[in-house]
């Protein structure tokens, strides 16, 4: 049966994320370099985006680059900033067309200069664009987020534009690069690690967690969908009872 026909409409995930791995050993099975496995990333990028747009995920979350990654051998680190130039470039006018809004979220400023011009055109661009929101993790790490977010919170007690018994989970939701993005509903992560390196730790709080042994170049609009269709048939208790939950449906 058509996997779309499958899903439930009353129960789309409203922001899925994506550790989008896999990408080397890809590569490296085809008997090529690592980076040939980066280049094979956009389609499967591109495929998600649409196949999650279409069903009506509101938000798409990629890791594209953690802050871990920048110990990567320079030229693997080159060419993946370089391809993140042309493939923004690229898309542009498919994110127009599919009214995709680009955002994103990390230490940008580390970015070389040109990732970080092409990036603030695309997301100034796009910015009015309504169907779906992609942000894109680029040079980001969760803790380093939560730092961040310490601190900025810090300064504004010290000087005394906060008080400290208002913070709260609200403030620090809006203190970190995530402010504008609700939490993760379900958490995908690809080639058959089952670990977090780092992503979104604050927001994955109850997100449902999914792990596939496809390889992310591999990665097509029916994973997506496979991956939906188990995360509906989780029951979301949020620290409830089961009995709670099933009342509250009807
Ligand atoms: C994910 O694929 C892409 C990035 C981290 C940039 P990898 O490059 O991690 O591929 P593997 O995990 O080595 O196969
Ligand atoms: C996580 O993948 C980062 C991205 C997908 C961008 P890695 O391949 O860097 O993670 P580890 O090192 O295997 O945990
Ligand atoms: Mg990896």
């Amino acid at each position: 049966m058509d996997k779309k026909l499958q899903i439930l409409q009353h129960k789309i995930p409203n922001h899925i994320a994506i550790i989008m791995d896999g990408n080397g050993r890809w590569a490296k099975k085809k008997g090529m370099q690592r980076i040939f496995g980066h280049r094979n990333a956009l389609t499967a990028v591109r495929q998600s985006t649409t196949a999650a747009s279409k069903i009506g995920v509101k938000f798409l979350t990629l890791y594209a680059f953690s802050t871990e990654n920048w110990n990567r051998p320079k030229l693997e680190v080159d060419a993946l900033m370089n391809l993140l130039v042309t493939s923004l470039v690229k898309e542009l006018p498919e994110f127009q067309r599919k009214s995709v809004k680009v955002n994103a979220i990390g230490n940008l400023s580390s970015l070389p200069t040109k990732a970080q011009n092409i990036l603030e055109k695309v997301i100034n661009e796009t910015k009015n664009n309504k169907k779906i929101t992609l942000t894109f993790a680029l040079s980001y790490g969760s803790r380093e987020e939560i730092v961040n977010a310490i601190k900025n919170i810090s300064k504004k007690v010290v000087n005394n534009k906060l008080d400290i018994k208002k913070i709260d989970e609200k403030i620090i939701n809006n203190h970190l690069y995530t402010f504008n993005l609700p939490d993760v509903d379900l958490l995908i992560r690809t080639s058959g690690e089952q670990r977090i390196s780092n992503f979104l730790l604050w927001q994955i709080a109850y997100a449902e967690l999914y792990f596939t042994d496809v390889l992310w170049p591999d990665f097509r609009e029916e994973n997506l969908f496979n991956a939906i269709i188990d995360y509906q048939n989780r029951e979301r208790r949020f620290g409830k009872t089961s009995e709670q939950i099933t009342d509250n449906d009807e």
